[in-house]
């Protein structure tokens, strides 16, 4: 049996999310940042702390397949921004056609943080299929879309189940990779996407990929956290 580590979103967001938009923030101040998936769980944090800093505005294209308007409602709430600094729109990844008039209707847009999928690993051993279409398919789509705008600054949320059954723990960052679910082959196969991508044009991709154990908890105002329509996680945050 792996033995799995949480952390809690507070610590996720302030050692992994919050250096990476300061550093993007230093580099060009006054970005926009389009956010997949940004009305879900850690979605919905990072909003706020690229708001907080005051250099970013954010353009939010989710589903809400599993999640609510109400969460970005109180992220304009905890971060007092106008609706221009906090634009959605309701867009699937796979979707060309929506995404397209995402970006065209955002020029300013010049990095993409994605988190946009589904992330439940029994759905995932149940529907294989769904989850490479959403997960996989959803990905390339945005790629492919957003090589063609030269966006390259790309961060993935990928996860630590890219490590399998992990020969020994502690996990390094360069333990072997496996998967050992539907729900993991797709994080892995998008991580080597993502470095195909990369290999073809460097001067083109600016790639980061995050992979993180589950976070936990909730904003300390307690106001946005996880609220789940679809995944239930053991720790409900
Ligand atoms: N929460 C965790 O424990 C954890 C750990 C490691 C990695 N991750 C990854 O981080 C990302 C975010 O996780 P989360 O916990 O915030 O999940 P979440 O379900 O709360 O957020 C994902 C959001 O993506 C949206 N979405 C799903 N499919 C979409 C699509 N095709 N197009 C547009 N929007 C879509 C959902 O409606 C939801 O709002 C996921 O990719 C997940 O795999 C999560």
């Amino acid at each position: 049996m792996t033995t799995r580590a949480s952390i809690t979103i507070k610590y996720l967001i302030s050692n992994l999310i919050l250096p990476l938009a300061v550093a993007f923030a230093a580099a060009n101040p006054h970005r926009t940042v389009l956010v997949t998936g940004g009305a879900g769980y850690i979605g919905s944090h990072t909003c706020v702390e690229l708001l907080q800093t005051g250099k970013y505005n954010v353009v939010v294209v989710d589903t809400l397949d599993n999640s609510c308007m109400e969460s970005l409602e109180r992220v304009r709430e905890l971060t007092g921004c106008t609706k221009d600094m906090l634009q959605f729109r309701q867009c699937d990844v796979r979707d060309t056609d929506t995404l397209k008039s995402v970006l065209d209707e955002f020029p300013a847009i010049d990095s993409c943080i994605h988190f946009a999928g589904l992330k439940a690993v029994g759905e995932s051993v149940a529907n294989p299929l769904m989850y490479y279409d959403c997960n996989i398919g959803g990905t390339t789509n945005l790629l492919q879309n957003l090589s063609t705008r030269k966006i390259k600054n790309f961060v993935f949320s990928s996860s630590a189940t890219v490590y399998g059954d992990p020969e020994k723990l502690p996990i390094t960052e360069d333990s072997k990779l496996s998967a050992t679910n539907p729900y993991g082959r797709t994080k892995l196969f998008v991580e080597e996407i993502l470095r195909d991508c990369h290999a073809s044009n460097p001067e083109l991709w600016n790639i980061l990929i995050l992979r993180y154990f589950n976070p936990i908890g909730a904003h300390p105002s307690g106001r946005i956290g996880e609220d789940p329509q679809v995944c239930k996680f053991m720790y409900p945050s």
